[in-house]
């Protein structure tokens, strides 16, 4: 299979008063379709920006941003996008928050079969019978399930997600990365996952991109060889051990507090 998204020599600064501040530079990336691609780097580096260029809310300065073989110039409704913060509307049921997308891009298909997609993915992630709760009913980890169903019901190209386990407690952060294998095993998808966990990268990652400080370019890119949902256990086996202890090594050389 080919890239889905492909980032190529990307560069952006944002102009700020006291002039410009580079964010970005030399970007490239490359994301098998159906593959799940793991980005750290250190806070403020430029991962959310990369976001934001993927969706197509921001062009870059330079270098080209390549979704489906279609260079990205405009915001792109068949993103999926998930965040820390699940932003769910109080005023909505948790099944109307998660028909908000198909609302949005396919507002000709019958309610009844929105709703059945929309049920559907619930039951996946094990909200069944929480449909009709507000989403203040609902604990940090189910709002964030329901807001991964959100981002996925319109079955999005690309799935981006921004550090979105990383308001989570441990264990309830551990259950969410199973989710997610789960449903790459029942419906397959493209991800872009932002985290600051190095172990979280290395469970859901296909490949985990290392981002230097800003200005970020791509540092180091680990592939992650092992299709199909991973045990849990497989952390702390020695062969991934080793490659948390390389990102850690990697991460503290994007810090500047180590010579390469
Ligand atoms: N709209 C903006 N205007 C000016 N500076 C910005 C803007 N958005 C982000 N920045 C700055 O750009 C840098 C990278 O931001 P961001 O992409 O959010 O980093 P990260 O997600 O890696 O923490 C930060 O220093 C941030 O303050
Ligand atoms: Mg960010």
């Amino acid at each position: 299979m080919g890239n889905l998204i492909e980032i190529r020599g990307v560069s952006h600064a944002y102009r700020t008063k006291s002039g410009p501040l580079p964010v970005l530079k030399n970007l490239n990336i490359d994301i098998p379709e159906g593959s799940f691609c793991a980005v750290v780097g250190p806070s403020g580096c430029g991962k959310s920006t990369l976001t934001r260029l993927i969706a197509g809310l921001m062009i870059p300065d330079a270098g080209e941003v390549w979704l489906h073989g279609e260079r990205v110039t405009s915001p792109r409704k068949t993103v999926g996008m998930a965040f820390q913060n699940p932003v769910l509307l109080e005023w909505r049921t948790i099944l109307d928050n998660v028909l908000l997308p198909l609302e949005i891009v396919a507002p000709t298909m019958p309610r009844s079969q929105k709703e059945a997609r929309a049920r559907e993915l619930l039951a996946m992630v094990g909200l069944d019978g929480f449909e009709t709760r507000r989403p203040s009913e609902l604990s940090g980890g189910m709002r964030q399930r329901a807001s991964l169903c959100r981002a996925l019901v319109h079955r999005p190209d690309v799935l981006i997600l921004d550090e979105p386990f990383g308001a989570l407690d441990a264990f309830t952060r551990e259950d969410l990365w199973q989710t997610m294998h789960q449903l790459r095993a029942r419906e397959p998808f493209t991800a872009l996952l932002i985290t600051h966990d190095l172990r979280e990268s290395v469970y859901l990652g296909d490949q985990v991109v290392v981002l230097s400080g800003r200005p970020a370019t791509t540092q180091s890119v680990m592939t992650i060889d092992l299709p199909g949902p991973r045990p849990l256990d497989m952390l702390y086996q020695p062969e991934q051990v080793a490659r948390l202890a390389q990102l850690r090594h990697e991460i503290q050389i994007a810090q500047g507090r180590e010579v390469a």
